[in-house]
């Protein structure tokens, strides 16, 4: 018996530059990829992620704020099984933090749990970062849970601050290094491979050899 594919939901305030990386994932593991994209949530009108979602012919939801609280119902209606975070800046109400323990992953622009929690998002991740004096950062990508940004860890990769870094210029080095993270991670996920535990730890991932290129 083969099992399901799994109903990934991507939600996304900006761009959708991860977004891009999840689909351009799905698209190349073809008849092996374990999810399939459902749905695209975005709390901004205009977010380049809804653009992207129609052109690939995706269903894409503007959600404003004031509808926030009816998130679960519309991933119910799309009978999502998986949600990915790229870059979403609202809330997410605690019932769908609830119903995706252990399915929900987000992906943050720094080493956790140092440089995240609240007001912690877009540059201002990395001018904390360089204000620090930090010799490395690096995506993390995470289970989310009811506290912002201290999930448990799936992944990390380490990308070296440079002398003459600006936040822009490390945060472009690091959004690459999230590209291939993020969809490494979720694939592990939406394929079974990994797990969150009742102790609150993840099974299943594999041991990186950093020394390697990104998976
Ligand atoms: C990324 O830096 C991600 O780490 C953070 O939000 C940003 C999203 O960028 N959570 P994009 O819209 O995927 O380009």
């Amino acid at each position: 018996m083969t099992t399901p594919r799994a109903r990934l939901a991507v939600l996304a305030s900006g761009s959708g530059s991860n977004l891009q990386a999840i689909r351009d994932d799905l698209v190349a593991r073809g008849p092996a990829a374990s999810a399939e994209l459902a749905l695209v949530v975005s709390d901004r009108v205009a977010a380049g992620a809804l653009e992207r979602a129609r052109s690939w012919s995706v269903p894409a939801v503007h959600l404003p704020k004031e509808r926030n609280e009816s998130l679960d119902a519309l991933l119910q209606q799309h009978a999502i099984t998986h949600i990915a975070l790229a870059g979403y800046l609202r809330l997410i109400p605690l019932d769908v933090v609830r119903r995706f323990h252990g399915r929900m992953l987000n992906v943050h622009p720094a080493l956790l749990p140092a440089f995240g929690g609240p007001g912690m998002y877009g540059a201002r991740v990395h001018a904390a970062v360089l204000a620090a004096g930090a010799r490395v950062s690096g995506p993390t990508v995470h289970f989310v849970s009811e506290h912002y940004d201290e999930g448990a860890i799936v992944a990390q990769w380490p990308v070296p601050v440079r002398s003459n870094d600006s936040a822009d210029s490390l945060g472009a080095r690091v959004l690459a290094a999230e590209h291939r993270l993020y969809p490494w991670s979720l694939h592990l996920l939406t394929s079974g491979a990994i797990t969150l535990g009742p102790d609150g730890r993840v099974h299943g991932v594999p041991d990186f050899d950093f020394d390697r290129e990104l998976p």
